[in-house]
């Protein structure tokens, strides 16, 4: 990909003419990588999932938009609303950088509702003759007619001391009538920490502290945090930056995770075990949660990292967002499975049983790169079992379970054209019990894979030819018996 200099980067999406923008929009249409049933970028990139609440009969949705090419440059957020998460009506651009404080991107926040209105709260980024960035953290309101109309000045206008200028995504968090923000911060010390600061009237904020975690020197940054009870248990999501791999653990550039317990919020006291990654496959970052009509918690996230260069950027766009998924606590288990409202998409149900072993290989012809695969294991005595997706003579994305570790792997070395750099060309995880079901959910240009219904997700995009549409499955030694449901998705957006 062609290197963008700071200043193209930089230049505003308003001052762009129009037939810039056409020839832009003409050639991201052409892409053959384009999703169907997936949040995506017009044009340009698309990061973190921002602003997302139900509010009065209405989701709102968010990301984070650099609108002119696949680069991270000046960021805007761009809105949808859906009364189902599933059809999305296009708001266009809602926060853009035209003050002093965002004059170097609107970054990342969230929205919550305060006497009974609308509001986002969210990053400025400034950088100064010399480069040097300054965060500060602002509130627009959301008008009754869409409009979306900023503060007129910072509400937290920097970091406290002992804290460096990588300050950023606020997440509001309500209780008894008291507004929380937890922010992503870094200490002079270089570590990653999450800032608690409390309002009444979300004008006026008071640093409180940073949350007390076990969680001391685990990466410099971490970003996009995220707090909430669900089923008993308070969790704490956040992004670590700069934690170095452990076995399959922590294999992409940043992480993405959780730590689960006891929050005490008076006292910013985080009683937690173990930090657990949400997802185990090559492309998720940056989540963000809310609740849905029903009061259920939803997560969406972004299906990409940052630093990495993808193969649409060649057709001028990059990343989508994941479809959402429902949380719980199931044993003391966090489990996330696909909403149910994504069935509304299914059309043409096929199913098919049968066996696999070592020279058998359950075919399974498919036309199509849009699906719902469900994959129920009825029996199993093999050794290992490989299923194969959008496979072709040349191509194919490889599922290898192993029976006797429970060692789940995502190969995507022969899915297509690869991402960069290189990575691995595997992520894996182990399973808590053996494997019954996989459910996949396969798009154009992504796959995302949950396993023993919502036990572990695996999320990742591949970049395959268009011929590659078969199915197949196969085992190393001994036999398996499938059951397979296959949906077509359609798009209803
Ligand atoms: C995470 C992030 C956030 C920031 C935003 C900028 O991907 O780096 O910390 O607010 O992206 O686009």
């Amino acid at each position: 990909m062609r290197e963008w200099t700071r200043d193209e980067r930089y230049q505003r999406y308003e001052d762009m003419d129009q037939d810039t923008i056409n020839e832009l929009t003409e050639r991201v249409n052409q892409s053959k990588y384009r999703q169907l049933f997936h949040i995506q970028p017009k044009t340009g990139l698309l990061n973190d999932p921002n602003g997302l609440i139900y509010f009065n009969g209405d989701y709102y949705i968010s990301h984070q938009w650099f609108p002119l090419g696949p680069v991270h440059g000046l960021k805007y957020w761009y809105t949808y609303t859906s009364k189902d998460l599933i059809n999305f009506s296009d708001k266009g651009i809602s926060l853009k950088p035209d003050t002093k404080d965002d004059s170097h991107g609107v970054y990342s926040g969230s929205a919550f509702v305060y006497q009974d209105n609308l509001y986002y709260m969210y990053t400025g980024n400034h950088r100064d003759e010399d480069w040097n960035r300054k965060s500060t953290q602002h509130i627009a309101k959301v008008h009754k007619n869409g409009e979306v109309h900023k503060f007129p000045k910072a509400v937290i206008s920097g970091p406290p001391s002992g804290y460096t200028q990588h300050f950023r995504d606020p997440k509001v968090y309500v209780k008894d009538g008291i507004y929380y923000a937890f922010i992503a911060a870094q200490n002079e010390e270089g570590f990653g920490r999450i800032l608690q600061y409390q309002s009444k009237d979300i004008v006026n904020w008071t640093f409180q502290g940073e949350i007390q975690t076990k969680l001391d020197a685990f990466g410099y940054m971490w970003e996009c945090p995220d707090y909430f009870n669900l089923d008993g248990f308070d969790l704490l999501l956040f992004c670590p930056q700069g934690v170095e791999p452990e076995g399959e653990k922590f294999r992409n550039i940043y992480q993405s995770g959780y730590i689960m317990g006891q929050y005490d919020i008076e006292n910013l006291d985080m009683n937690h075990g173990d930090f657990h990654e949400l997802d185990h496959g090559f492309d998720f970052y940056a989540p963000q949660t809310f609740t849905d009509v029903s009061g259920n918690r939803i997560l969406i996230g972004w299906m990409g990292l940052p630093e990495i260069n993808y193969p649409s950027d060649s057709d001028d766009w990059a990343h989508c967002l994941t479809i959402p998924r429902i949380l719980s606590i199931e044993q003391g288990n966090l489990k996330q499975r696909p909403i149910k409202a994504l069935q509304q998409l299914r059309s043409n149900k096929e199913t098919a049983l049968g066996y696999a072993n070592k020279f058998t290989r359950f075919l399974y012809p498919y036309e199509g790169k849009q699906f719902e695969l469900i994959i129920d294991i009825l029996e199993n005595e093999a050794t290992e079992i490989y299923f194969e997706i959008r496979a072709s003579k040349l191509q194919s994305t490889l599922i290898t379970y192993n029976t006797k570790t429970r060692k789940i792997t995502l190969d995507r070395s022969e899915s297509g054209t690869l991402p960069e750099p290189v990575d691995g060309k595997t992520r894996s995880t182990y399973l808590d019990k053996p494997l019954s079901q996989l459910q996949l959910f396969v798009d154009t240009s992504s796959i995302e894979l949950f396993c023993n219904d919502g036990e572990r997700v695996m999320t990742s995009r591949i970049f395959t030819d268009d011929e590659a549409i078969g199915i197949k499955a196969s085992t190393e030694s001994g036999q398996v018996f499938l059951n397979f449901t296959k949906y077509d998705l359609k798009d209803d957006k």
